[in-house]
């Protein structure tokens, strides 16, 4: 046994690590903070190294509405096990009156009701979305400023022994969960900062956005604005149980623009696992990706207000489009702008596709995992889409 000297590199994550961090990359943008802590987490996860008798992670997410928070909680399940929906969400809004804890945790034996209610936090239903490789829950606490006192003590003893007790006594170990907490505390102090339509602060926010980005000044100030309202209404106590307190930026128009990509891939492949089996393409044209993007710039309310604007001008006509059967299987429909009316057009460049072809000019690595229509025509020799012949 030599004496070294080599110097290591802690930095280096290992490769499950880094797949999921280029997974999360690709789905959720301008939120490398989020990122970054969950890929910490889950590489001291692969190594053994949670602390025994707590939960793989905690983190509390704050910060503006339609910025990624519980879009960050669902892509990190989509690529560890293989589905988004595979979340465990409670809606603490839902649980404000402490009699209503006992739809979380069962009634106790005796009470009325008992055999009926099935606790919505049991060990079955923690561990129901578990692989034969990856055995980790996602627990998303929604809201958690509105829980009442009943919901918060339950919530104290998950954070600190990973162990929950039913209404009937039985255990529920959370030592293999991970636990998420979003909070819209100081959501008006953000959006005044993002806002402000009064005085002579008015416009920092629009002249800031109108060129595509939100400054690093006005995220710091966003922020802090989280941190401190968490701090006024979370009792040291909680705070002191928390690993991570992450505050999502306001999105910016730089940021929405790469999010536009994303979600027009996601109607993509809605088209794809439906469209009543009779898949098409379509591409939009850059007047029309710009027009989308107008209507759907909005840092108040973030993403949410840009998927707004895609189901307006885009999916709706094209759900017509296919009730109408102007639109059919195989089809290739180009999407552009009319200036003079201010609204999307719709034409058809080609028909009678192949689903091989089809699935060549989408982008699949962006959206969620390949529908079973997708997957088989990329595997499957050439053949050509008979949806239309059939309807003849
Ligand atoms: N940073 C982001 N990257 C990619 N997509 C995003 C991002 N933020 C939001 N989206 C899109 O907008 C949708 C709404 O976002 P999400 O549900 O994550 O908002 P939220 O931050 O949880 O807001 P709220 O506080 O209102 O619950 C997501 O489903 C996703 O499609
Ligand atoms: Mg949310």
């Amino acid at each position: 046994m030599g004496r070294l000297n080599k110097q290591l590199d802690p930095r280096q994550t290992g490769y499950e690590a880094e797949k999921l961090e280029g997974d999360l990359r690709k789905r959720i943008i301008g939120q490398d903070e989020g990122i970054q802590q969950i890929i910490n987490i889950y590489q001291t996860f692969l190594s053994g190294m949670t602390s025994p008798g707590r939960p793989i992670g905690n983190f509390l997410f704050l910060g503006p509405t339609g910025s990624g928070k519980t879009r960050l909680v669902e892509a990190t399940a989509e690529s560890l096990l293989g589905d988004n929906r595979a979340v465990i969400k409670i809606d603490c809004a839902e649980f404000q009156h402490s009699h209503e804890i006992a739809k979380l945790i069962g009634s106790p034996p005796g009470y009325l009701g008992h055999r009926e209610t099935h606790p919505l936090l049991s060990q079955e239903v923690l561990n129901q979305y578990h692989t034969e490789r990856i055995k980790i829950s996602f627990v998303l606490f929604d809201e958690i400023e509105k829980a009442s006192d009943a919901l918060w003590n339950l919530l104290l003893g998950i954070l600190d022994k990973a162990t929950l007790t039913l209404g009937d006594n039985r255990r529920v170990d959370f030592s293999r969960a991970l636990i998420f907490m979003t909070s819209n505390l100081g959501a008006a102090e953000m959006s005044s900062l993002l806002r402000p339509n009064l005085g002579f602060a008015a416009g920092e926010a629009e002249r800031e956005t109108a060129a595509g980005v939100v400054s690093e000044k006005l995220t710091d100030k966003v922020s802090r604005a989280g941190v401190e309202a968490a701090r006024r209404k979370f009792t040291p106590e909680f705070m002191n149980r928390i690993d991570k307190t992450v505050v999502f930026r306001p999105l910016g128009e730089g940021e929405l623009r790469k999010i536009l990509t994303i979600e027009l891939n996601m109607v993509q492949q809605r088209v794809f696992n439906s469209a009543n089996g009779a898949p098409f393409v379509f591409s939009l044209t850059d007047p029309a990706r710009e027009y989308l993007l107008r209507e759907g710039t909005d840092v108040k309310y973030g993403a949410r207000h840009l998927k707004r604007a895609i189901e307006r001008n885009l999916v709706h006509p094209l759900s017509n489009l296919i009730a109408t059967d102007q639109v059919r299987g195989g089809d290739l429909i180009r999407v552009d702008f009319d200036d003079s009316q201010t609204c999307l057009t719709f034409f058809k460049e080609a028909e009678d596709m192949p689903a091989y072809a089809m699935v060549q000019m989408v982008d699949t690595s962006i959206a969620p995992p390949l529908s079973t229509f997708s997957a088989s025509a990329v595997v499957e020799p050439p053949r050509v889409i008979n949806a239309r012949s059939s309807r003849r």
